[in-house]
């Protein structure tokens, strides 16, 4: 799941909550343009402001390697409904389950496969579910781009189910919703 091997250090880390006035961004590059954006031009700061996500910076020894951003949010229960977890939501008359959103995840190239992600993706979890304790939180969901699916699914998120209908309409799709269950760290 969320631990292995890296080659950084993950105590090393350190987060830092983006404000404005945080260090330059600039260089950051992780491949994807849309993310390098978000995190290069105002939108970053406008995201803040209406308070729609919370942006975090990753540094290593310094040096910027990775940002994600988090919101709250909440997954329908039919895309649920073949996951064993689920199966008595019903029960519960609820429509939705409450669940942390990861939005943005990106690690500079220089820094990918370096464990970084991974180590990021714990340090959600562990935050997730200990704020579960004041206020329900069952999942955190990622729009996984299709690049990205096998590391999320290496860290123990699921697919959502699909009708067979929105797997037609969404063919030429370029992400996919994933799931964590946080009730699988009950027991570690
Ligand atoms: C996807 C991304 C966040 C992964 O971060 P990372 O720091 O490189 O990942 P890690 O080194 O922690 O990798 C953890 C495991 O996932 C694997 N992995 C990492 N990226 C992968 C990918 N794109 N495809 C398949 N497996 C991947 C690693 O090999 C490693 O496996 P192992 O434990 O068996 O050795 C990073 O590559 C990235 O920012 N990519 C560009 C932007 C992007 O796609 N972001 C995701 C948006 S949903």
């Amino acid at each position: 799941m969320f631990d292995s091997l890296s080659e950084v250090e993950p105590l090393d880390l350190n987060f830092e909550q983006y404000k404005t006035e945080s260090r330059s961004v600039d260089s950051f590059d992780c491949g994807n343009v849309e993310l390098n954006d978000f995190l290069c031009t105002e939108e970053v700061g406008k995201y803040e402001k209406e308070l729609l996500g919370r942006t975090w910076l990753v540094f290593y020894k310094g040096v910027l390697v990775a940002y994600y951003t988090i919101s709250n949010g909440s997954l329908r229960i039919e895309y649920l409904k073949c996951h064993r977890g689920f199966s008595n939501a019903g029960e519960y008359h609820i429509d939705t389950i409450p669940s942390l959103i990861v939005g943005r995840l990106a690690v500079d190239k220089k820094w990918q496969y370096k464990g970084i992600g991974r180590t990021i993706m714990a340090k959600i979890a562990a935050q997730a579910y200990e704020s579960s304790e004041t206020a329900g939180l069952r999942l955190i969901v990622v729009q996984a781009k299709n690049d990205a699916i096998n590391f999320y699914e290496k860290l123990g998120f699921i697919p959502v189910f699909e009708t067979s209908k929105e797997k037609k309409r969404i063919k030429n799709r370029h992400t996919r919703t994933m799931f964590f269950d946080l009730l699988a760290l009950d027991d570690i």
